[in-house]
């Protein structure tokens, strides 16, 4: 290849770029039990690639100018809708991920709450603690105010408790199909029956189960084969394999997901036509979905399934046998959390950030959770949260005896002591922290050196997360990951 206007050769900069992508968590291969969701099949890889470079140059803006686009789109939300049940009412659009289906999701039903009460102050959005924080982001970013439901110790929400506080004020009600901390199945059907009667909006998240579940056996009916269900989203850069950037969200009636969009002919450029947030965008990822989809179909997605339902009952087995641990509540689907059993003594308990931090010693990454204090509620336990996808099983011969072994490792080992991490802290003061005060703590506490690596034991830090006010532990992080992407020196 030539190297024209280039100011350094193709090769020393793609060398570059895979000495920067070495430093990565290992993307393939099972080792990292949260965020990435590796079938198992180089060829899908390569398929999902080819599609993205072949979409390369499009802009998804518009599907008027790139029929390609609303073609793929097209069969996308078709395939979705098929597995989740929703007839020819149900329409919808593919989004650039779980955060972005949720957003919308909840602009929808503000626009429609509001379209009918012109003059209503700011609606609530009802949902249990354990709805992903997409819907804090999406209360904050679009104005209405967040009513968390508490769970129980299990993460399980009362269908009552939810249906206690509807009202008229509330725009939407959202539940989980499951829940990412504690992989709960959220009670869907009297929810929804309750939300029904009342003309409230319920919406499924099932960013992460979305495109698993349908193929998980014994669940209760969950998605729009449920009446009252008004929306669900469905993450196929998760259980759909695709690389990040598409998600599905499925409206129920045309009208109301019109209430999705954002147009405007007022000003002097383009019409603009916005299903969704962005306005240019990929339409590579979109692309490597219906790719995948193409290559799988719904059998292909349903032999992963089985995959995963394998992998996760055999780490499951294995953990409930590992004394000192627990599995918190009951999982629906190949996710799971883990926190110490409390009805051992304390000398044979296993604190559960230890254990991921002995786990992640020899090579496996677990993804550590903070407990929470839930307003008016019971305090949920510090876990530890495994993501089994199918390239698990393939695994499970050198996992599970590290899981055994990492929890030998850490047994009866106190958790970190949250005074003593108080303690290590200067004064806070009551003043917002400014961004060098913020910067001076963390370097205070060996954290923000600059290279971006968190030290290796990570149990330190969440107990951290736990033991300061929650506005400054989220200031502190937002300086650690604002700093990460500082230049060192000018760029010219
Ligand atoms: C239930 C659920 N909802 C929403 C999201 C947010 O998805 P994303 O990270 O794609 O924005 C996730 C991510 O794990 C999730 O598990």
């Amino acid at each position: 290849m030539s190297a024209g206007p280039f100011r350094a050769e193709p090769d020393a900069i793609l060398a570059r770029l895979a000495e920067l992508r070495a430093l990565d968590a290992p993307t393939h291969g099972g080792r990292v039990l949260s965020y990435v969701y590796d079938p198992g099949d180089a060829a899908l890889d390569e398929l999902a690639a080819a599609a993205i470079r072949a979409m390369q140059p499009v802009n998804g803006l518009d599907p008027t100018t790139f029929p390609s686009v609303a073609a793929l789109e097209r069969d996308l939300v078709g395939f979705a809708r098929g597995l989740l049940h929703g007839d020819d009412e149900v329409v919808g659009s593919v989004t650039t991920g779980g955060t972005e289906s949720c957003l919308l999701a909840v602009k929808t039903a503000r626009d429609v709450w509001r379209a009918a009460r012109p003059d209503a102050g700011a609606p609530r959005l009802v949902a249990p603690t354990t709805a992903h924080a997409a819907f804090q982001k999406a209360a904050h970013y679009l104005g209405l105010e967040l009513d968390l439901v508490p769970v129980d110790a299990d993460g399980r929400v009362d269908p009552e408790e939810i249906v206690d506080r509807l009202d008229d004020d509330v725009a939407l009600v959202v539940v989980s199909a499951p829940s990412y901390p504690v992989a709960a199945l959220d009670p869907v059907e009297p929810v929804a029956a309750a939300c029904a009667a009342r003309g409230i909006a319920l919406h499924v998240d099932a960013c992460i189960g979305g495109l698993v579940l349908p193929f998980w056996p014994g669940l209760p009916a969950w998605d729009f084969a449920v009446p009252g269900v008004m929306s669900v989203s469905a993450d196929l850069h998760k259980y759909g394999y695709a690389p990040k950037g598409v998600s599905v969200l499925l409206q129920r009636g045309r009208d109301r997901q019109r209430a999705q969009y954002f147009a405007t002919t007022r000003w002097p450029g383009y019409p603009v036509v916005n299903p969704t947030v962005l306005g240019s965008k990929s339409a590579g990822p979109l692309a490597a979905a219906w790719a995948i989809v193409q290559a799988l179909g719904a059998e292909g997605f349903a032999a992963l399934a089985d995959d995963c339902r394998r992998a996760t009952a055999a780490v499951r087995e294995t953990v409930a046998g590992i004394e000192g641990l627990r599995i918190v509540g009951e999982p629906a689907g190949p996710l799971l959390a883990v926190a110490a059993d409390e009805t051992v003594p304390a000398d044979r308990r296993v604190d559960p950030h230890h254990w991921a931090d002995a786990v992640r010693a020899s090579g496996w990454v677990l993804q550590l959770q903070p407990g929470l204090a839930q307003e008016g509620g019971v305090r949920l336990p510090p876990t530890t949260h495994l993501t089994i996808t199918p390239v698990t099983e393939r695994g499970l011969p050198e996992l599970l005896p590290v899981l055994a072994a990492g929890a030998d490792a850490v047994r009866g080992v106190p958790s970190v002591d949250a005074a003593q991490v108080l303690a290590a802290l200067p004064p806070l003061g009551s003043a917002p922290l400014d961004s060098e005060t913020a910067a001076g703590i963390l370097a205070a506490l060996g954290l923000g050196g600059g290279s971006g690596a968190l030290p290796d034991r990570q149990a330190p830090l969440l107990a951290l997360i736990e033991a300061v006010p929650a506005p400054v532990a989220e200031r502190l992080l937002v300086e650690l990951l604002g700093r990460l992407v500082e230049p060192a020196t000018r760029v010219e």
